[in-house]
């Protein structure tokens, strides 16, 4: 055994995992897993394969610590950035201040799509584990349509101003979830200067395959994404359009001022 390990690298033989540098908190079907995926084409990115639920869940997060770091992927050779996603933070009421006393230093990446998008997809992901689901289009003309959370959660300032109780705004990098899908290396562009690491990830990474709806996949063996992500979207009437429209456009409007961005679907 030891002859094996004293011609293996030590990186190759260490099993040791890092408490995440960065956190990828939501928002839910904005292109959380694309984001993720993306960033691991980083040699310097340890990307964790499951979503953790570690402070939004109340037996997990009672673990510990090390309970938690225990979970984060094994660091690899030159691998120093840890980065988890769990896309349920952005929206859970203590997850802000849990992360905030355990890891006062974490960088926060937020990627965002236009609301109505997002809700459809929600939308799509609940209907495809229900046979008899009612169509978007009747939800959307129910009475107390606004309580459904694939609905509230499209009204992203509401969650925001929760989280800058706790960070200050340079520490969340807002990543534009529609142009993720359009050109994903300038995302993925603004992203590294975040985390201030080279800027490895280029376009020569990427493909877009006609299989996967256009999507972008990465030039590597199962660069795309799996069958639940990028499924087909219903169409939706005009009227919910409008309807959902109105509803979002406070809500973009004070979520742009907040988070001084301005992206165009904005
Ligand atoms: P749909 O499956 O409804 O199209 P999340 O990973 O946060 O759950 O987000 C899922 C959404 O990411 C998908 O929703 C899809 O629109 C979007 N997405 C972005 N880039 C993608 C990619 N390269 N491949 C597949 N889906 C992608």
């Amino acid at each position: 055994i030891s002859t094996i390990i004293s011609s293996s690298s030590s990186s190759e033989i260490t099993n040791s995992t890092n408490l995440p540098q960065a956190i990828i908190i939501g928002v839910k079907k904005c292109g959380t897993r694309a984001l993720l995926k993306f960033l691991s084409i980083h040699p310097a990115i340890a990307a964790s394969s499951t979503e953790i639920h570690f402070f939004d869940s109340p037996k997990n997060f009672q673990l510990g610590l090390d309970w938690y770091r225990n979970q984060m992927p094994i660091v690899k050779n030159n691998q120093y950035l840890t980065i988890e996603k769990t896309p349920h933070y952005f929206i859970d009421r203590q997850t802000p201040a849990r992360i905030f006393h355990l890891l006062p230093e974490v960088k926060l990446i937020l990627i965002l799509r236009d609301p109505i998008i997002r809700a459809i997809s929600d939308y799509v992901q609940i209907k495809s584990r229900h046979e008899f689901y009612p169509t978007f289009d009747e939800f959307i003309s129910m009475k107390n349509f606004t309580r459904w959370t694939p609905i509230k959660i499209g009204c992203y300032v509401i969650y925001l101003r929760r989280w800058l109780k706790y960070f200050p705004l340079e520490r969340i990098h807002f990543v534009d979830g529609e142009n993720l899908i359009q050109r994903p290396w300038q995302e993925l562009e603004y992203v590294q200067q975040f985390l201030n690491i080279s800027n490895h990830i280029q376009q020569e990474h990427f493909y877009f395959n006609s299989n996967k709806r256009g999507f972008p996949c990465v030039k590597q063996p199962n660069g795309c994404l799996g069958t639940s992500k990028g499924r087909q979207h219903p169409l939706i009437s005009e009227k919910t359009r409008e309807i959902l429209k109105n509803l979002y456009s406070t809500c973009n409007q004070q979520f742009k001022q907040l988070a001084q961005i301005n992206f165009s679907w904005l």
